[in-house]
């Protein structure tokens, strides 16, 4: 038997990246996943790869509008049951010093990560209140600890996120949902790969494991949490970093 066998999974910002290899993951362990994007067309060829609609289905949905993202939660609910787990994972950065950042560009990212993880354990809580069962959790980022420059935004967001994990987790916890948030460091993706190359080089020259690291190594801490591996586990942080800011 798989870890996730019979369980269904909603993942934000599903379509690459992170999101992608957690579904990937989880679908791998036996569950049917849910993908809400932005882009439907991306989203359903991500859908599309990971076995199609008996397994995975997409929905276009965004993260910053708590409408959508119920409607996304709806979708797991009425196709497949559940849902059982909860990814908060849908991110943006837009980076610049404190002097040059702009007011719209601190809003976006609040937006997208600390409204759309609090959208996100709004839709999916009183589904698993109610089910009694379930696992949520959040992407915050190794910024949200330590701070980095040019983040102002992103870091406050990434830090909200903790704590907002926390808060839910005491919250939830005797109805028998766990929430947990996870910090990665400098992994492959997208969002990395947009970087100059000297930013990227500094950042590795910080990971004492002298490397970045994959989406598929995020995706086997989030299966952990989500899974039974830790049903004792509510309110935690988890750092995947290679070693980095310890
Ligand atoms: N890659 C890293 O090194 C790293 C490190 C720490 C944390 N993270 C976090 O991991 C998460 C995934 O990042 P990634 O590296 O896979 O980036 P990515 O850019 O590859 O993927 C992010 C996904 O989120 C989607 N998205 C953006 N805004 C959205 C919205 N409003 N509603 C729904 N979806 C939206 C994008 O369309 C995209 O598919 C983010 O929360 C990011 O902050 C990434």
């Amino acid at each position: 038997m798989s870890l996730l066998t019979g369980q269904t999974a909603v993942v934000t910002g599903g379509a690459q990246g992170l999101g992608l290899a957690i579904a990937e993951r989880f679908v791998a362990e036996g569950a049917r996943v849910v993908l809400g994007d932005l882009d439907l067309a991306a989203t359903e060829a991500a859908a599309k790869k990971l076995g199609g609609d008996d397994v995975a289905l997409a929905v276009r949905s965004d993260v910053t509008k708590l409408a959508d993202v119920e409607a996304l939660v709806d979708t797991a609910v009425q196709r497949f049951g559940g849902p059982d787990i909860m990814v908060n994972n849908a991110g943006i950065t837009r980076d610049a010093t404190l002097r040059k950042m702009t007011e719209e560009q601190f809003d976006q990212v609040i937006a997208v990560h600390l409204r759309g993880t609090w959208n996100g354990l709004k839709a999916a809580a009183p589904i698993m209140r109610e089910n009694k069962r379930g696992a949520i959790v959040n992407m915050s980022s190794i910024s949200g600890k330590v701070g980095m420059v040019g983040q102002t935004n992103y870091s406050a967001a990434k830090a909200g996120i903790v704590g907002m994990t926390k808060a839910a987790a005491k919250e939830l916890a005797h109805l028998g949902v766990r929430v947990n948030a996870i910090q990665p460091g400098l992994i492959r993706s997208a969002m990395t790969e947009a970087m100059p190359q000297h930013i990227w080089d500094s950042k590795l020259a910080e990971v004492p494991m002298g490397r970045a690291g994959e989406p598929e190594e995020v995706a086997k801490v989030a299966l952990f949490l989500a899974s039974d591996l830790s049903s004792y586990m509510t309110g935690t942080v988890l750092e995947i970093t290679g070693g980095r800011h310890l």
